[in-house]
């Protein structure tokens, strides 16, 4: 997607081929700036202080940050070494452990000597294919929307948190039918929830802005009010860890959104990519929730008056604070989980019916 109408995407390989480049979301949306991450440590001090974020993308970090260690040390215990570590960095989002499971797979029977180029080339391939799926995720998530159209032929979405192109490589999973609408001249309008306490839904609003798409955000807890009013024809969310009951896991307030829909009749639908989807994991109380740092909620971050970054404290470090970053929205609440293979009912069966293939896990 475009940055001041340059296409980019949110990590590539450096011009030199022994680091990434990302954009660093924790400057977002006051600032575009980009990081170059040279080391295993430097990914995972990236994932853990959300310079990159969201899902997928937190998976194709953690590929590259093999290949970054498998570049300084190529022996199993290096491997094993560097999994421990990325592993540890957030525990909700599954694709993370599906994007290092992977590496594992495809290196362990390797040679030593080559197994540094061969993960660089499976991180790369790792980003390209999340980028396709996106794309194809926007294309069934706009099938299911047609229907949504109402007769002013305007489409209105609600989304919470990000899960636009910065949470991916490209296309995002729950804008990715956004930008399909309006690319195609739909009329869409997105209602963006701020999304406390990291206000992920302000990098929403900055990125639907670059790409021209209308929205307006709004506090979190306007969101029940606008869908009980009417006016609201889906809701639309990305998802950072699916049971395979259907069950999901995506970021706090969630819950209280596709509750909201659910009393007011609004078609609530989740979309994420096979890596999202854990079929290990039962159902949603078997997902751990992380439990982020108290001074996310005591310190608030921002520009002053002179649009210079500032942060304000709101809370004294005194006080006590919960902080879980996830919840978990049951699957009876889901209208349809939108995948790159198409939409199909958050169930068990339904996630088969997509994915045969994973039948075994019983
Ligand atoms: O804590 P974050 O910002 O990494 O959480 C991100 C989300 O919850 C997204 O909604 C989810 O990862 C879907 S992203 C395509």
């Amino acid at each position: 997607m475009n940055v001041n109408g340059m296409p980019m995407r949110t990590i590539w390989p450096a011009a030199d081929g022994c680091a990434v480049d990302i954009i660093d979301q924790t400057a977002l949306p006051h600032q575009y700036r980009v990081l170059r991450l040279g080391s295993l440590e430097d990914t995972a001090h990236a994932i853990r202080s959300m310079q990159v974020r969201g899902a997928p993308l937190i998976g194709v970090t953690a590929a590259y940050g093999v290949a970054l260690a498998m570049a300084q040390r190529a022996d199993d215990a290096a491997l094993l070494a560097a999994a421990e570590t990325l592993a540890a960095t957030r525990p909700t989002a599954v694709n993370l452990r599906w994007a290092l499971a992977r590496m594992h797979t495809f290196l362990a029977p390797l040679p030593l000597s080559a197994r540094a180029d061969a993960a660089w080339l499976e991180a790369a391939r790792i980003a390209d294919e999340d980028v396709e799926q996106c794309r194809l995720i926007g294309q069934h998530g706009l099938q299911r929307l047609r229907s949504s159209i109402g007769t002013s032929g305007r489409l209105e979405l609600m989304t919470h948190c990000n899960a636009g192109w910065l949470a991916t490589v490209d296309h995002g999973t729950a804008l990715a039918p956004v930008y399909a609408a309006f690319d195609e001249g739909i009329d869409v309008h997105v209602w963006v929830s701020e999304t406390r306490p990291r206000n992920q839904g302000l990098l929403t609003a900055w990125e639907l802005a670059q790409h021209g798409v209308p929205h307006t955000v709004i506090a979190d807890n306007a969101a029940g009010l606008l869908l009980a009013r009417g006016g609201i024809d889906a809701v639309i969310v990305g998802a950072d860890r699916i049971a395979a009951n259907g069950d999901v896991a995506n970021k706090i307030g969630t819950y209280l959104k596709a509750l909201a829909a659910r009393e007011a009749a609004v078609p609530f639908y989740v979309a994420a990519p096979r890596s999202t989807i854990d079929f290990a994991c039962p159902d949603g109380a078997s997902i751990p929730i992380e439990e982020r740092a108290a001074d996310e909620l005591r310190v608030v971050q921002g520009c002053d008056a002179a649009g210079a970054p500032a942060i304000l404290r709101q809370l004294s470090a005194d006080e006590a604070v919960a902080n879980p970053a996830f919840d978990v929205t049951t699957a009876a609440l889901v209208g349809a989980l939108i995948s790159e293979r198409g939409s199909c009912p958050a169930s068990r069966a339904g996630l088969l019916a997509l994915y045969p293939e994973e039948e075994e896990h019983g």
